[in-house]
């Protein structure tokens, strides 16, 4: 079994969704490794610290997942932590073609890295941190997409507490 997968992402904020699949990846994995990405392509509503905490805060207690923040190339991260998997969501056939193209580059940067995709439940699909964030800016109800403590850190950050 592959010791360490590790989980990329923006994670602005980590929704119920993405939780979904770091459970699929406890039952495949013997660790997995939530890697939050500083993100020079993306404007985050949360700094990175905020979206490490999060993530830490609602995964907590989760004895094989590990959070951490990184700002190089997802495969060195991978070398640095001699992991040899990296998963991914793949909610519909709409994320296929971004996933196939940072997957095929991340085989051309490091053969020994392999990309698993995983399929979040059916009632996560249609879910993306953009959306929540939206909603909850126009005083939506989120609750059913993301952790308490996420809806909490919204709300302050919008101040709709
Ligand atoms: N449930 C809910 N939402 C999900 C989801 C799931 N299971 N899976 C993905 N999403 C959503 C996210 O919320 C996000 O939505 P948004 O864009 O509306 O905010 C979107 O899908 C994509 O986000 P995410 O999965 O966080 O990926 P990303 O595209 O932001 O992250 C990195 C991309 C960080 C993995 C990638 O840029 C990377 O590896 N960077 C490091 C540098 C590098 O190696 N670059 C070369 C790559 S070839």
């Amino acid at each position: 079994m592959p010791a360490t997968a590790i989980y990329p992402g923006t994670f602005d904020p980590i929704t119920l969704g993405h939780q979904d699949i770091i459970r699929r990846a406890r039952n495949l994995f013997a660790e997995v490794l939530v890697a939050v990405a500083t993100s020079q392509h993306k404007t985050t509503l949360f700094n990175v610290e905020e979206r490490v905490a999060l993530a830490q805060q609602v995964l907590a207690g989760q004895s094989n997942v590990a959070v951490c923040r990184f700002d190089c190339l997802v495969v060195e991260l991978a070398r640095r932590r001699r992991a040899h998997v990296i998963v991914r969501g793949l909610r519909a056939v709409l994320d296929f073609d971004y996933e196939f193209q940072m997957a095929i580059m991340n085989q051309r940067l490091n053969t020994d890295v392999e990309t698993v995709f995983l399929t979040p439940s059916e009632r996560y699909c249609s879910l993306s941190s953009s959306l929540i964030k939206e909603i909850a800016a126009l005083s939506g109800d989120i609750s059913s997409f993301v952790h308490d403590r996420v809806n909490e850190a919204l709300r302050a950050k919008l101040g709709k507490a």
